[in-house]
């Protein structure tokens, strides 16, 4: 294991945004340590210096820490919090100077809802760690499309219990784009920045936005809760995951998930990337 004392820690480094920022981070010439609880599964660049770890069990992270003087902490599910505590407390032994987090949109609020709470305890645990930080909000990511390749696969149809519902998702890029400027640049410490896409998309508009990166239609099924929850439990996704996930289809049906920030271009000075972008990209994904 190297321990250049420039080495930046991202965690969550072999997922969606994790990848990006690992990817971002190395086009940027700056070191990078990846935790995963797999490192034998071959999904990271040979230019990393892979640690096995698991945020479940803080002994493991002791090592992960040594000689990082910034840490991109990205953790998930609903013990979150208590992850990302016992990583800033790792963090702070270590001499770590700067802890960019991934959070979400609305985090840090008095919420009980959902996933934002859970974010919620996780910043306050970085807070409470006295480790510099920052935090980065994203809402909806373009990703989450994936979720109806089966369905687009195998019958050209996309069910969907979010109405005419507008959300502005966020290219996964966009938002490791944020992070890495907050690692790598000065003026972020004790920010926090919420992100969304450049543009309000209901999911039928999506839908035909990805039918036009195909090149074949695809049908869009508004179907009811019920009916979404019984294709979630369907898919294998978590109980915890599907509670959480409920209650923010009705926040999107009532119009309150349309907001548009200009927080990207501010910050990156470009425009955020468009769902039609994000499309082109992934069409693969979805034939
Ligand atoms: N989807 C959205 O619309 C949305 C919006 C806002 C915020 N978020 C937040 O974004 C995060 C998800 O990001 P993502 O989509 O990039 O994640 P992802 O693709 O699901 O990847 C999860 C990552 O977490 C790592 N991981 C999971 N459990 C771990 C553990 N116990 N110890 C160490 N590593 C662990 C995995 O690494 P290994 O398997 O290699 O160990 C993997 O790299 C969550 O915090 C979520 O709340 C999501």
């Amino acid at each position: 294991m190297s321990t250049s004392r420039r080495m930046i820690l991202v965690t969550g480094a072999t997922g969606t945004v994790g990848r990006e920022v690992v990817s971002q981070l190395l086009a940027a010439g700056q070191p990078v340590r990846a935790l995963t609880r797999h490192p034998d599964r071959g999904r990271l660049d040979p230019r990393v210096d892979v640690v096995r770890g698991d945020l479940e069990r803080p002994e493991t992270l002791a090592e992960a820490v040594k000689g990082v003087d910034r840490v991109f902490s990205l953790a998930v599910g609903p013990r979150l919090g208590e992850q990302e505590a016992g990583l800033a407390e790792a963090a702070r032994g270590a001499g770590v100077r700067h802890i960019v987090k991934l959070s979400v949109l609305g985090a840090g609020e008095n919420t009980r809802r959902g996933v934002v709470s859970w974010h919620s305890a996780g910043e306050r645990a970085i807070r409470r760690s006295g480790v510099p930080w920052t935090f980065v909000q994203p809402g909806t990511f373009m990703s989450n499309s994936l979720f109806w390749a089966d369905s687009i696969r195998r019958e050209g149809r996309v069910y969907s219990n979010f109405g005419d519902g507008r959300t502005a998702p966020i290219h996964p890029r966009d938002i490791a784009a944020v992070a890495v400027l907050a690692l790598t640049t000065p003026g972020h410490e004790g920010k926090a920045w919420p992100l969304t896409g450049p543009e309000a998309l209901s999911t039928g508009e999506q839908v035909r936005l990805l039918a036009a990166a195909l090149g074949r239609p695809i049908e869009f099924v508004p179907i009811s809760d019920e009916v979404a929850r019984a294709g979630m439990e369907q898919a294998g996704m978590p109980a915890y995951l599907i509670e959480a996930l409920l209650p923010f289809a009705a926040v999107v049906r009532s119009g309150k998930a349309a907001e548009v920030l200009p927080t990207v271009e501010q910050l990156t000075g470009r425009p955020a990337l468009r769902f039609a972008e994000w499309a082109r990209e992934n069409a693969g994904a979805f034939r």
